[in-house]
């Protein structure tokens, strides 16, 4: 696929057909053998599927490594996946070369630099994104070598009703609403165990394409401290509860009962996502929320593509 670095909004519109070719990329790929845990490192828009699938791995446990090195427990029984779009994030090379040194087996997932010159068995996802918008392409083939190595359960359906899910113009009205909501306050999502990368994602989403703060925590723990919070500077907020249609009956009561003590000091507004697979609803949210970034870039007057303080930050620290 070719893509017009400039224009967000024409990748995003291709998120569906990115969701097709990257099952493709992975389709025969499996890691060979019996591993005690799952690690995946990754950075940034190449972190965040480490994160994403955390609800799927049940079966042993699963890491999600945004640092240096490799956490201590990591041996050569780990199946260990290395993502970075550039294939030169240093921290990622980092976790590279470590595990490596610790022999465990190796999956890179780049589009190219160092990581592909070092891994030739890579997969290669297409070059000229930003990294947070191939987020297709970093995320699905973590589940399709699960998958195909026995870790999780087949994807294939959910992939398929992720696809259909995505109503462009439908959703563009749903993240059209959400932007304006948020525009000139500070967002933080709030969101259940299980949906909190996507909540984690809205956020980030915001800070890299709208350039503003915003924020995320997950219910229960924010009703132990977050909830006490509201009493200063509430009306500066937009308190956005990041809602799955199959939230547990705890989860929906405690929404339900934070929205009531904090509505009247803040500003809140409820999104729901509905349907069959987990997967699916996690990708049609993230998609409404990836809308919405870019819809308060705009309202911000900002380009939602550069990350200009990031790269001047990795230039500072070659
Ligand atoms: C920029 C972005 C960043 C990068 C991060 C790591 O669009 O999403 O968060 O993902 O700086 O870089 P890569 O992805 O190249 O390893």
């Amino acid at each position: 696929m070719n893509y017009d670095k400039s224009n967000m909004i024409s990748v995003l519109e291709d998120f569906p057909k990115q969701l097709k070719v990257a099952v493709e990329l992975a389709d025969k790929r499996k890691a060979e053998g019996k591993f005690s845990n799952v690690v995946v490192c990754g950075m940034g828009g190449s972190g965040i599927g480490g994160e994403l699938v955390k609800p799927f791995v049940h079966s042993i446990p699963v890491f999600s490594h945004h640092d240096y090195g490799l956490p201590s427990f990591v041996n050569r029984n780990s199946l260990v996946f290395i993502v970075s779009y550039s294939g030169n994030t240093e921290e990622t090379l980092s976790a590279y070369h470590e595990a490596k040194k610790r022999r465990c087996k190796v999956i890179v997932i780049t589009s190219g630099g160092k990581l592909a010159k070092l891994e030739k068995n890579s997969i290669i996802v297409p070059k000229g994104l930003q990294p947070r918008a191939a987020l297709g392409y970093l995320f699905i083939p973590i589940l399709v070598v699960l998958a195909n190595s026995g870790i999780i359960a087949l994807q294939d359906r959910a992939i398929a009703e992720a696809i259909n899910a995505i109503n462009i113009e439908y959703d563009k009205k749903k993240a059209h609403v959400l932007a304006k909501f948020i525009h000139n306050r500070i967002p933080v999502f709030y969101a259940s165990g299980t949906f909190a990368a996507v909540a984690y994602r809205m956020k980030t989403q915001i800070n890299e394409c709208s350039k503003q703060p915003a924020f995320f925590h997950v219910l229960p723990e924010m009703n132990h401290n977050e909830i006490n919070g509201f009493k200063m500077l509430g009306k500066e907020l937009a308190v956005v509860f990041v809602k799955d249609d199959k939230d547990s009956e705890h989860i929906t009561k405690r929404i339900e009962a934070t929205r009531k003590l904090i509505h009247n000091r803040t500003n809140v507004i409820e999104l729901t996502v509905k349907g069959k697979s987990l997967l699916a609803r996690m990708l049609k949210m993230i998609y409404v929320g990836d809308l919405a970034a870019y819809y308060l870039a705009l309202l911000n007057k900002t380009d939602p593509t550069p990350v200009p303080v990031i790269e001047k930050l990795k230039k500072i620290l070659k």
